[in-house]
């Protein structure tokens, strides 16, 4: 159906408040607090009130710069951590905290002291701290279908944050996730707009306490942000940060659904949408943030906006963009570009671009909510009522109420011939990479914000899946053998295969389609190698969305959909297996809250829509009343890739399955290239994340040049490129040099012991600008002429140097397409 061009459409993304519910705060005026505000705006500075406006990322800006600049907020982005470390200990947090706090208190350089508003993105627990409760994410609480749940699990987070010196937390996620490819989709409750709305009050009530009750704002609970105002789940092709095109009603009615509750409930603050209603940004949204939300909706706490997302309004960059204001967001959240941000802003309220009133406003609703939560008396956070209550942070209690979060969001999608519920005496195998592995059964946002390379000793306290069935198979006298590959020696009267998607965040979670693993059948494998001997076999399946798996339904006898379940993998154990006395003790009651697609090649697929034709219905999940029996479902003929083009290594910040980073110092074995920023063992390479279209989309390099250091992409299986060079095909990347190499930079292609390809590049690189992304291209020839043999590589694009050199790389793919090419050397 050919749509118009969002242009084409007159005021298509100018709101009409009337359309919108009329609400009113739920919090009284109040006439003693709202003086005080004016007072203490009256003696303000133009500085000091922009300084409020600002929120600066604590990677990016010391307690001095807080002191100096009277910055009104701090965040901690998902790879902040105290002392730039991912696995910081809850006595840093708390510390830095106090320091923050104690900064903007500080009034020795002639400004008022105003508290810092301390925010983190507690989206499920308080996940960048090391010992924290780590509950189901909230895709799996949709599954439970359980206000009360909620409400429980955001008042405990709020009691860990508070330990660690946190006020405000960037939660809930009000999202409803329309289009499954969305990286974001397990970060919202459901596709029904119904179940959001009715969990957002309930959210909002847990962490900041009921309004008009005592313990409203008080030392244990914390401000909730409901976010991202609006439409973040609605975009075309499900694109994280992209453009939602809806009607105003649909808009409201879909996407709106969580936000009237949410402030009927108090919330304090609302974020902004990083993506755009047909075609306009919402950061740059007037009608939509300031007279439908603070006007006709009433909402009376501030806005904070997205990561850097000014930046990306028309006419703007990061630390310039009066617009973001002008149009409503309160508090810009500029992480790493506050400085900036900040000194342009207070020029252009001098030079009266911004008008004052606008700025008034903003900083008056940011004390407002500042005063509501008693941050001008509240003390250093760890003299409050929790700061530094280390044993409520990840305490028994709040393990037991995310455990029992765990049992009621797994969904049993197929349970044939009752396999389920298991003996637990039974001689029970436990195979697949998501068995003993706590970062991959917590997902993204856990310890670092892609939730990638955590270690086993970063989850003090937590429990794997496999040592959940294993206390149950001991207390019944059973007997339990982990085995990863599902090898054993002994034929055991039932495996458990546990597996699923390895955890991501935001854009790097966008996929092409809904395929399971594209690629890489090695689960499907397990199961059936299994299955070929005759071993009945229950599937758990760890994953952030619903995906195509029929194969893998069909292999298995039992299926359990058990999303991720964050640090209490018992839960699972409680659920799958009778008690030793042979009793069902907990039944399956998880209903899915998104629906479950047929086909790879499925979305958006959401319940009411025309055609509606899923595997599993929105509300489906069996229980062990039923008896039914799954037939075998249809199997996709042709397995969708990873990426929509063939032959993409590294992407949009993905890997390609089976490809692993690694780098190494010299001739030294390469090790992977874990959380970033990392470092070879000398040092001498660095990795970080850097931007380009996406936040974290690239890879950065440093050569330091204090040695010969490279950096490749290995193969687990190796590839065979050998019909791409007969058609001249190119090893395309997409490049920046940020730092000019002075002596050599070979890039090579490499096919097991010995054998390698290198292609010297550095007379290339000198003639590129600096600074500029440009598509670098090698003829795959030039490898094989170098002696790389193309029908075995294992490893490729290794950048090999040993001078000071600094280059980033967003893309690596073949391709016919570049803007420089890298010419073979004569042998
Ligand atoms: C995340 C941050 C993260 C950052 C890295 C953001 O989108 O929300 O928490 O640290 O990207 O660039
Ligand atoms: C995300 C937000 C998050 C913020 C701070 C952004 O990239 O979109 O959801 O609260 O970063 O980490």
């Amino acid at each position: 159906m050919p749509e118009a061009a969002p242009s084409a459409v007159q005021g298509a993304a100018i709101a009409h408040p009337e359309l919108w519910p009329a609400l009113s705060s739920p919090i009284p005026v109040d006439e003693a607090l709202e003086s005080r505000i004016r007072d203490l705006l009256g003696k303000m500075s133009v500085e000091e009130k922009v300084g409020q406006t600002v929120q600066g990322d604590l990677g990016s800006l010391t307690p001095e710069d807080v002191r100096k600049y009277r910055l009104g907020s701090v965040l901690a982005g998902g790879n902040s951590d105290p002392g730039g470390r991912y696995n910081a200990t809850a006595a840093q947090w708390l510390e830095l905290a106090d320091a923050l706090h104690a900064a903007s208190m500080d009034t020795s350089g002639g400004g008022k002291a105003i508290p810092v508003i301390l925010g983190i993105d507690a989206v499920h627990g308080h996940n960048n701290v090391v010992g924290a409760t780590l509950f189901p994410h909230n895709i799996a609480l949709g599954a439970a279908n359980d206000p009360e749940l909620v409400r429980k699990i955001a008042q405990a987070t709020a009691v860990e944050l508070r330990t660690t010196g946190f006020e405000w937390t960037f939660a809930p996620t009000l999202t409803v996730p329309r289009d499954d490819r969305w990286g974001r989709t397990y970060e919202g409750y459901s596709e029904d707009p119904a179940l959001v709305a009715r969990y957002a009050p309930a959210v909002v009530e847990g962490l900041q306490g009921k309004v008009g009750s005592a313990s409203f704002l008080d030392a244990t609970h914390v401000a909730s942000s409901a976010k991202h105002f609006i439409g973040d789940g609605g975009t075309e092709g499900g694109v994280d940060t992209g453009d939602t095109r809806l009607g105003e009603e649909q808009l409201r009615d879909i996407h709106g659904a969580g936000y009237g509750p949410a402030l009927q409930a108090g919330t304090q603050t609302v974020m902004a949408s990083f993506s755009s209603w047909n075609g306009q940004k919402m950061h740059g949204n007037k009608s939509l943030l300031t007279d439908v939300l603070k006007g006709r909706m009433g909402f009376d706490g501030f806005v904070v906006g997205d990561w850097n997302a000014q930046g990306k309004l028309p006419g703007c960059s990061n630390e310039n963009c009066p617009a973001a204001l002008i149009a409503g967001v309160d508090m810009i959240m500029a992480p790493d570009s506050w400085r900036g941000y900040y000194t342009n802003t207070v020029a252009q309220v001098r030079s009266g671009v911004i008008p004052m009133q606008r700025l008034d406003d903003a900083v008056t609703r940011i004390l407002r909510v500042k005063f509501r939560l008693g941050l001008f008396e509240a003390g250093l956070p760890s003299k409050r009522l929790l700061g530094g209550k280390f044993e409520r942070l990840g305490s028994a209690e709040h393990r037991e109420l995310a455990r029992s979060a765990v049992r009621q969001s797994l969904v049993l999608l197929k349970n044939n011939d009752r396999l389920l519920p298991l003996n637990p005496g039974a001689d029970v195998l436990v195979a697949g990479d998501g068995a003993d592995d706590i970062g991959k059964q917590s997902g993204g946002w856990t310890l670092s914000w892609q939730g990638t390379g955590n270690k086993r000793e970063d989850f003090p306290g937590a429990q794997s899946i496999w040592q959940g069935i294993k206390a149950a198979s001991v207390a019944a006298g059973g007997k339990a053998t982990l085995s990863i590959d599902g090898k054993h020696d002994r034929r055991p009267d039932v495996a458990i295969v546990v597996f699923g998607e390895d955890p991501y965040a935001e854009t790097p979670g966008d996929r092409p389609n809904l395929a399971y693993n594209p690629g890489n059948d090695k689960d499907l494998e397990l199961l059936r190698r299994l299955k070929a001997e005759g071993i009945p076999v229950v599937a758990v399946f760890l994953s952030g969305r619903p995906l195509s798996v029929n194969r893998e339904i069909n292999v298995a006898d039992a299926f359990v959909a058990a999303w991720l379940p964050g640090s209490e993998g018992q839960g699972i154990a409680d659920v799958l297996f009778k008690s030793p006395k042979g009793e069902t003790v907990h039944d399956f009651t998880g209903k899915l809250a998104y629906s479950w697609p047929r086909r790879a090649v499925q979305s958006p697929l959401n319940f009411g829509q025309v055609g509606y034709d899923p595997q599993f219905a929105l509300g489906y999940g069996l229980s062990y009343k039923d008896s039914s029996q799954l037939g075998q479902l249809p199997e996709d003929s042709a397995q969708p890739q990873w990426s929509s083009q063939p032959g993409v290594f590294f992407a949009r910040g993905l890997l390609a399955p089976g490809l692993t980073l690694m780098f190494a110092d010299g001739e030294e074995a390469g090790v992977a290239v874990g959380n970033l920023p990392s470092a070879t063992p000398s040092r001498s390479l660095g990795v970080s994340a850097t931007d380009h279209e996406a936040q974290e989309d690239a890879r950065r390099f440093t050569w330091r040049g204090t040695g010969t250091s490279s950096v490749w992409l290995h193969a687990e299986a190796p590839l065979d490129l050998r019909s791409e060079s007969n058609r001249d095909a190119l090893l395309v990347a997409t490049l920046r040099v940020d730092a000019m190499p002075s002596s050599g930079v070979d890039i090579g292609i490499a096919c097991g012991k010995g054998c390698v390809g290198r292609v010297p590049a550095l007379a290339r690189l000198k003639t590129l600008t600096a600074g500029r992304w440009t598509r670098v291209a090698v003829p795959l020839k030039c490898f094989a002429g170098a002696g790389a043999d193309l029908g075995r590589v294992t490893d490729l694009f290794e950048l090999r140097a040993a001078s000071p050199f600094e280059l980033s790389v967003s893309r690596v793919a073949l391709g016919t397409e570049y803007d420089e090419a890298v010419s073979c050397q004569a042998p």
